[in-house]
This record gives C-alpha cells, sequence and structure tokens, in this order.
C-alpha cells in the first residue's frame, strides 16, 4: 500500500537521523550528499505542508534560522565544576596515591583528552534533546538548544533503547582547526577581528543571536561525562561505550587502565600524537572509572576529589630561518618578521613569527639560518623562544636590524624609551601612506563600503590619493575609467563615501591616526573636548587634565597638530562635510538615572544604532545584559522584537519601553543634574585598548 505524506514524513526523519549518523559521527557514509540533500528537501518540504507533525527534533531542525535567539539562564541540576590542574608527572603521582589510600581497594582510572572548547551540558528526555546549556559561572549557564540542535555531531533523537529517561551528558564543543583557519581568513578580508584560537571561536559562536549562522560554522562536539540516576553501569568508561551507542560521539582515545606506569604511557603517546587531531586539545583527564568510588571519593568546593587535569606544556616545534624580512606600519613603526621553513605546530602551518623589535632579535642571539624554536601561546601570531644554537652553522653572522626603511630608504629613527624603529618618512613612504588610508577607512573607523586595502592601493598607484582628504575628491568618472571597476562598483564607492559624512566626531578623531589616540582615547577626547578646533588649541597642560589622558598622549596630540600638513588635513576634510564636533544629543550630560538597572536591548531601531543605545545604557548608570530574566529592569524595544522575547517578557512581567520614551527618560535626567549642578561625568573608564608602550595589535594582526 502506497505510503501516506505523514509515514513517509517519519520515515525520512529516521532515515535521516541515521544519515545524519553515519555521516558526522562515524564519518562513514553510505549515501551521497546529493541523496542527503535530496532526502532533506523532502522532508522540508512535506513538513511545511503538514504542520499538524511539526517535531522540534526533526532533522530539518539542523539548518538553524534567523530568528534571533535570545539565551535564557538556566540552573544546572549538578553544578558544573572544573578540574584540578597539573602540569607535572610528580602531581599525577600524587594523585594516583592519594586515590589509591583514600579507597584503599582495587581501582581502575579512565583516561580521556581534555578538549580545549566551551563545555556543554545537554538534557534528554525519554531520548530526545530538550536542552543544552552552557557552564556559564558553573550554578547556571545559558540556554543555548536552538543554536547546539545545529551541531550535526548532537543527536537530537538517540538510538537503542537502553538509554535512561531522564540524564545529562556533558561534554565539549569545538570548532575544528580547518574550519577556524577558514573562519578567521574570511574574517581578515572583511576587515572583522579575528578569533585568538578555536576555543573563543566556538563559545563566540555558541552565543550567536541567529542559529543558521551558527549552523554554516561547522562546529563539532565530543562528550564525556554522563549525570542521572538510572545510568546503565557503575564504570564511567562503560558508560560513555554505551553512550556511543546512543549516538554520541565519544573520543576514541578513551581508555581504561589499572597502573600509573599505564597512564604515563597515555600521556606520552598524546602528547605527540594530539598534533594529529581534527580539533585542539589541551591535555588529558584523569578519572577515577567507578561511580560508587568516584562517590565515596567526593568532592572539594571547587572540584572533583576524582579526577585531575594534566596540561600539555605550550607546544612548541624546532624549524629553520630562512630570513628576517621588515615590515613598515602606518605609524612607520618597523616590525621584524621571522620567515621560516614551513612547520606543523599545534595544527596548522607556521612560515612567520613576529620578531616584535631589535632587543628581541638581540636578546635571542640570532643568527643567519639559525634552528629556532616556534611556540604558540593563546594568540594566534606564533612567536620564536629559543635558538638551538648546538646546530649553529659555524661563521654564520649575527641577524643585525636594518637601518633604512626597506620601502623608501630613509635612515631609521629609534625614540627614547621605544623599543620599535621608526621610518619617520611619513610624507613619502608608500606603506605609511596607504596604511594611514587604510586605517581611515576601515570598520571601526570611517567604516567605508566599498573601499579596502586593495582598492586604496590602486588608487594610490594611480596617483589618485595619497591622503584621506582626496577620497573625497574622487570623482565617480575616475573610478569607472579604470580596470576592474564598473560603473556599479564606482558608485558603491561613491555612495559610501557619503554615507561615512554622518559617521560621529569620536571615530573621525579615532580614523585620524594620531599615535596613541585609539578608539577609547578618541572617545575620551571628543567627549571632553566636543570639537576637533578646542582639541587642535589644547594646550599639553588641559590634554592631561583629562580623565586617562596622559603626558606621551597629549604630546602625540601636540605633535601632529604642529604639522602644517596635518593641520592641511583636517581643514580639508571638514570642507568636505565630516563632522568634527559632537552632536548635540552626543553631549548631553550623563546622569545616574539608570543606576543599578539591567536593560535588554531588542529589535530595531530608527533614531540609534544598538551600540549607541549600548553607549547611552551605561553613561546613564545602567547595564546592558544579553536576556532577559527575572532581575531584567525593562527592555529598550525597537520594531519587530523577537516573539519570543516578548513572550517572555510578558510572562515575567517586565516594562517594556520604547525608543521615544527611552530617550526621554534620559534626557529629562540629564536635564535636572545639570541644573544642580552635578559635575558632569565622562562615562565609566573603558579597558584602556591604548598603552602607549604596546605595540598597537592591528599592526601585527595585518603581518600575517
Ligand atoms: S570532566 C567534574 N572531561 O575541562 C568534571 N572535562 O576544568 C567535569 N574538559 O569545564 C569535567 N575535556 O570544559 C572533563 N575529557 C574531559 C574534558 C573536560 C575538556 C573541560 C571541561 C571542563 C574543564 C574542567
Amino acid at each position: 500500500m502506497a505510503e501516506s505524506e505523514i509515514e513517509r514524513i517519519y520515515r525520512l526523519r529516521e532515515e535521516l537521523h541515521t544519515h545524519n549518523y553515519n555521516y558526522y559521527v562515524l564519518n562513514a557514509p553510505v549515501i551521497s550528499d546529493m541523496e542527503f540533500d535530496r532526502l532533506m528537501r523532502e522532508l522540508q518540504d512535506l513538513e511545511a505542508k503538514h504542520p499538524e507533525v511539526a517535531d522540534m527534533n526533526s532533522p530539518t531542525m539542523r539548518v538553524g534560522s534567523d530568528i534571533s535567539n535570545d539565551f535564557v539562564q538556566v540552573e544546572h541540576k549538578y553544578p558544573m565544576l572544573s578540574l584540578g590542574n597539573t602540569y607535572s608527572e610528580e602531581e599525577v603521582t600524587e594523585f594516583y596515591e592519594r586515590v589509591r589510600k583514600s579507597l584503599n581497594e582495587d581501582f581502575e582510572i579512565c583516561c580521556e583528552m581534555k578538549f580545549d572548547g566551551t563545555s556543554i551540558s545537554l538534557t534528554y528526555e525519554n531520548g530526545k534533546l530538550v536542552r543544552a546549556v552552557t557552564r556559564g559561572d558553573g550554578v547556571k549557564g545559558d540556554d543555548v538548544t536552538n543554536n547546539v540542535k545545529t551541531i550535526r555531531t548532537i543527536p537530537l533523537v538517540l538510538k537503542g533503547d537502553n538509554y535512561p529517561q531522564n540524564f545529562e551528558i556533558r561534554g565539549e564543543i569545538l570548532m575544528p582547526w580547518d574550519v577556524f583557519e577558514a573562519l578567521n581568513r574570511e574574517r581578515e578580508a572583511r576587515e572583522e577581528p579575528l578569533f585568538a584560537n578555536p576555543r573563543n571561536a566556538a563559545s563566540g559562536t555558541l552565543k550567536q543571536q541567529n542559529s543558521s549562522v551558527v549552523a554554516s560554522r561547522k562546529l563539532d562536539a565530543y562528550l564525556y561525562y554522563l549525570l542521572g540516576d538510572n545510568l546503565p553501569c557503575d564504570g564511567h568508561y562503560e558508560n560513555l561505550q554505551e553512550a556511543r551507542k546512543w549516538g554520541f560521539k565519544i573520543s576514541d582515545a578513551t581508555r581504561k587502565v589499572k597502573t600509573l606506569q599505564e597512564v604515563f604511557d597515555f600521556i606520552k603517546y598524546w602528547d605527540t600524537e594530539r598534533k594529529n587531531l581534527p580539533v585542539a586539545t589541551d591535555g588529558i583527564v584523569l578519572k577515577v572509572n567507578s561511580l560508587r568510588q568516584q562517590k565515596s571519593l567526593g568532592y572539594t568546593a571547587k572540584s572533583p576529589r576524582w579526577a585531575i587535569a594534566y596540561k600539555f606544556q605550550a607546544e612548541k616545534a624546532l624549524t629553520k630561518l630562512q630570513k628576517v624580512t621588515y615590515q613598515v606600519g602606518r605609524t612607520g613603526a618597523i616590525t621584524p618578521v621571522a620567515n621560516l621553513d614551513p612547520v606543523q605546530l599545534s595544527g596548522t602551518v607556521v612560515k612567520r613569527a613576529s620578531l616584535h623589535n631589535a632587543d628581541i632579535i638581540a636578546g635571542l642571539d640570532l643568527h643567519e639560518g639559525d634552528m629556532v624554536y616556534v611556540e604558540k601561546g593563546g594568540e594566534i601570531i606564533p612567536k620564536i623562544t629559543g635558538v638551538d644554537v648546538s646546530s649553529r652553522i659555524p661563521g654564520s653572522k649575527p641577524v643585525e636590524f636594518i637601518t633604512h626603511c626597506p620601502e623608501c630608504g630613509e635612515p631609521l629613527t629609534r625614540f627614547e624609551d621605544e623599543a620599535a624603529h621608526y621610518c619617520t618618512n611619513e610624507d613619502s613612504c608608500p606603506p605609511q601612506i596607504k596604511g594611514k588610508i587604510e586605517h581611515f577607512i576601515s570598520r571601526k573607523a570611517m567604516n567605508i563600503e566599498g573601499l579596502g586595502p586593495e582598492t586604496v592601493d590602486l588608487f594610490y598607484q594611480e596617483g589618485m590619493i595619497k591622503n584621506a582628504a582626496d577620497l573625497y575628491e574622487l570623482r565617480e568618472q575616475d573610478i569607472a575609467r579604470l580596470e576592474r571597476f564598473g560603473e556599479k562598483s564606482a558608485q558603491n564607492i561613491m555612495a559610501g563615501l557619503e554615507a561615512s559624512r554622518q559617521v560621529g566626531f569620536e571615530r573621525v578623531l579615532f580614523a585620524l591616526g594620531i599615535r596613541f589616540v585609539g578608539e577609547t582615547v578618541a572617545k575620551k577626547l571628543a567627549r571632553s573636548l566636543k570639537n576637533i578646533d578646542a582639541l587642535m588649541s589644547a594646550t599639553e597642560e588641559e590634554l592631561v587634565a583629562i580623565d586617562e589622558i596622559g603626558e606621551k598622549i597629549a604630546e602625540s596630540i601636540i605633535h601632529f597638530f604642529s604639522s602644517e600638513k596635518n593641520r592641511k588635513l583636517v581643514e580639508r576634510l571638514k570642507q568636505a562635510g565630516l563632522k568634527m564636533e559632537m552632536a548635540p544629543e552626543e553631549v548631553s550630560a550623563a546622569s545616574n538615572v539608570l543606576e543599578g538597572q539591567s536593560i535588554v536591548i531588542s529589535g530595531v531601531f530608527a533614531v540609534h544604532s544598538r551600540d549607541e543605545y549600548k553607549e547611552l545604557i551605561e553613561k546613564h548608570g545602567g547595564k546592558n545584559v544579553g536576556s532577559i530574566s527575572k532581575k531584567t529592569s525593562f527592555i529598550l524595544a525597537g520594531e519587530n522584537m523577537g516573539p519570543s522575547k516578548l513572550e517572555k517578557a510578558k510572562t515575567l512581567g517586565i516594562k517594556i519601553m520604547n525608543e521615544t520614551e527611552f530617550l526621554s527618560l534620559i534626557e529629562n535626567a540629564a536635564k535636572s543634574e545639570e541644573k544642580v549642578d552635578l559635575p558632569v561625568e565622562t562615562p565609566a573608564a573603558e579597558t584602556p585598548e591604548e598603552t602607549p608602550k604596546k605595540a598597537n595589535p592591528n599592526i601585527q594582526l595585518e603581518l600575517f
């Protein structure tokens, strides 16, 4: 008899769950990708036709949606504890001995990889995933179920029939190395900040508001800890093997051992072998296997007495220094770069490493052709930590720092108290000219759509621009006649330039690229002095009187405006219509009207952007929080507030305030504070990201 559409839906769901498992968990697909996609589309079509049989755990839920997630805080049934850490074999021995003495009977140890991602707790009821919660503070975390459903290695519906009716399983969500690298490459091209490591990328992704973005990021998950009243076995290892049969991805590396020697063998093996794993690991976890014994060992305040983490030493690689090259940043700072024979390090191929400055090179006593040790710390950029002097070629020459700019030939200068060498030929050294314009158009500065480093390079080569002000004198027809450019892209650039005339003074000031005037400093200056004329005529005393402005920054500002060329540049930018003063509403005084209030921002706004509202909230003493909870004071709601947020606000009885109400609230508050003549404070200090001594991290990132 012919199958009904409803029957077909059920069968397709079952089949697709199995194919998903075969493909993602076992890495052993039995049908082609095309066939898989065809079945998925068939199911999507049928489900659209039959909403009466909708299922939150259907395989079609894996694609995510554009509906904005709000993350409700959920209390963990069992707190999520951390593990005691050790870096030494002695401490592993001490752990083993402690356990032995305390138990006074035979015991087994389950050895596992310590995955370096973000931890997750999954709750299953009757074989279905019902909730996924992040670690949060260990007591409560964020409900990220919608996002987690897009992770293909996490089963939505379990296989088999011997799983407990209710249980939790915990594990690590990871971004595989190859996905991480591809993502960072894309972000670099879009001038978005890079993720420092796959762990940050995974946790950042998991907190995405939009689950279809999560679906596109190809996260993976390994599970390593079961909790519940009716687990099948007393052995942790045995329970994990059962969980594997239910469809979970359990690491193949997991082993059960008896002796300390076997523990050390495991550690030794994986210390090197982990480099071949597709995901990041940072150690080994040792767990007493029997749940009964775990219970008898118990917990300290923070971590179990039955488990310990042994962390690997930061990974090092030995490779040959080919040559040292030098990069010139927009400020003229010279960064030496070690070009290396390509070498595998923590899952990526390293070809270059920053040498930072001449002192570092001298400190390493680096010679040409040396074999060098490269390490990757928490950062993306690897560094050279040492030289293998024993393999040095006799007679090789020490690396000497260059004396002249590699781009324009200008003799280099080293300022007092500074580690870097500089090329001071700012007016005609090409990377400095282009670098300044690139900074000017960058996302956090003027954010000019349609322009990027390549376009800047081309316009510069063509003699069309030499500084930022020249951009505003470009003509559409001049751009359109260039090869690679059509009318459409010329129009886009013109529109991008036009739109940048609306960018606020704070960002215009940042865009000027004055040394040591980063985003935060630019904000402080703009809010305090209100316009460019006041800044240009400010004395050093006036400048250092501003919160967080020190001598070094003050000197740099004065130096910048003492140059005729810079003053002319500002004048031309002013003529071009850029904002050179704070708008009246930006100047409006701060108040304490929102003190102690937690405010959720939701929806689309007409007057200000969400970021601007966040700033306004902070300026008036409030705190912007991401998700609605009982503690939320009110919701600042724009158009199209997400239906689930609206629903939740209603349930919890939380006030919803629209844009106009909010703006009049803070305006009135600011006015009344002015009347009583309260000192007008600059907003609470943000983390100062710009300290003169530190190299600008952006400059370094440009390198790689
Ligand atoms: S067991 C009570 N096993 O390490 C013990 N944790 O510092 C629960 N982690 O937050 C954790 N790999 O995110 C366990 N095989 C593993 C692990 C592991 C990574 C992480 C986890 C946890 C942290 C503990």
